[in-house]
C-alpha cells in the first residue's frame, strides 16, 4: 500500500491485525469499503478483507480463521449469517433469538458472535430524531429481520410490541422467543391486521422489493400521527413509503438500519480498538 507523506494510515506490515467480511459471493460486501477508509483516518494499523467461502466449506473456513492469530473479528453477511452463528461458542441474546449473526470475534479462543440488525434499527430510529418511549408498536413481519428488531424495540421503554405475520404461527414463535430471553416483554402476536392503532409501524416483510409485490398494509388505515419504518433498502421509497408520504405520515428508511449499524459492528469486531 503506498501512502502520501500527510496520510495518517499505516501501511500493511507484519504486525497488521486482519479484519473480513466473509460471504459469497463478495462483489458487492460493502464493508471493506466503510472499514479501511476509517483505519486509514485514524492510523491503525489494521485491514479488512473480503472473505470468499462456498456455503458447504463454512466449517472449515472458520476453522481456518480461528488458527491464524492476527484475525481478529469480521462482519458477516448473506448467506453465512446463520451457519456461522451455529459455529459460535458464545452468542448474544439477540443472535441466539434470530438464529444468526452479522457480526464475529475471535476472543480467549472463543468465537463470539452478534447480530446488530435490531440494534441498528433501534440506533436509527433515535438518531434519526424518533423517540420510542410509551410507543404502540408494530412489527409486520416474523422473519429474521423482524425478530432481531422485535427484540430490540423490546429493551426499550415501548408500551406495547404487536407482531402480525401471514404466517402466524412464525408470529407466535416469534414472541415465545423474546419472552424466553426477556420475560418482562411486553410482546404479543396480532391476529388481524389493525395497522390504525399504533404510534410506530414497521414493515418488516420482504413486501416492497418489487414493483409488483401487494402492500404490507394499508396506507389509508395508518394514524395520522403513526412513524412508518421499512426495512427494504433498496428502493429506498417502497410503495408503502410513498402512499404514507404522500398522506404526509412521518417516515423512517431501510438504510438508517445499516448506517446505523457500522459503529457498532466496528466496537464488537475489535476494529476501533487496534494499535
Ligand atoms: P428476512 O430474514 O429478511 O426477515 P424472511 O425470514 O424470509 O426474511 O422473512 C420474510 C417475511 O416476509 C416473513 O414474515 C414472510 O411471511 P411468512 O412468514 O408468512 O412467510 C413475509 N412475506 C414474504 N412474502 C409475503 C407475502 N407475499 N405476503 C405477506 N407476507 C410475506
Amino acid at each position: 500500500m503506498h501512502l502520501m507523506k500527510d496520510e495518517k494510515g499505516k501501511a500493511i506490515s507484519g504486525t497488521t491485525k486482519i479484519f473480513g467480511c466473509i460471504a459469497h459471493p463478495t462483489d458487492h460486501v460493502r464493508a471493506p469499503s466503510i472499514f479501511n477508509p476509517l483505519f486509514q483516518a485514524k492510523g491503525q494499523d489494521a485491514v479488512m478483507v473480503p472473505i470468499d467461502i462456498e456455503p458447504d466449506k463454512i466449517e472449515e473456513g472458520i476453522a481456518g480463521l480461528r488458527a491464524m492469530p492476527n484475525f481478529i473479528g469480521s462482519a458477516v453477511t448473506i448467506p453465512h449469517k446463520m451457519s456461522i452463528a451455529s459455529l459460535c461458542d458464545e452468542l448474544s441474546e439477540v443472535a441466539k433469538i434470530t438464529g444468526a449473526v452479522n457480526a464475529i470475534r475471535f476472543e480467549g479462543g472463543k468465537l463470539k458472535g452478534e447480530n446488530f440488525d435490531g440494534a441498528g434499527f433501534v440506533a436509527g430510529l433515535y438518531g434519526e430524531g424518533h423517540h420510542l418511549d410509551g410507543q404502540k408498536c408494530l412489527i409486520i413481519g416474523a422473519g429474521g429481520a423482524a425478530r432481531a428488531i422485535a427484540y430490540a424495540l423490546c429493551c426499550e421503554t415501548i408500551a406495547q410490541l404487536d407482531i402480525y405475520n401471514r404466517t402466524t404461527e412464525k408470529a407466535s414463535a416469534l414472541a415465545d422467543a423474546v419472552l424466553s430471553e426477556k420475560p418482562e416483554a411486553k410482546i404479543a402476536v396480532a391476529l388481524e391486521l389493525n395497522e390504525g392503532k399504533y404510534d410506530v409501524v414497521i414493515n418488516a416483510t420482504s413486501l416492497g422489493l418489487k414493483d409488483t409485490d401487494s402492500l404490507p398494509c394499508d396506507p389509508d388505515k395508518l394514524s395520522s400521527s403513526s412513524l412508518i419504518c421499512d426495512i427494504i433498502m433498496v428502493p429506498e421509497q417502497t410503495a408503502l413509503l410513498k402512499a404514507a408520504k404522500a398522506r404526509g405520515l412521518k417516515c423512517h428508511y431501510g438504510r438508517h438500519m445499516l448506517d446505523y449499524q457500522k459503529a457498532l459492528i466496528g466496537a464488537f469486531i475489535g476494529a476501533d480498538d487496534v494499535s
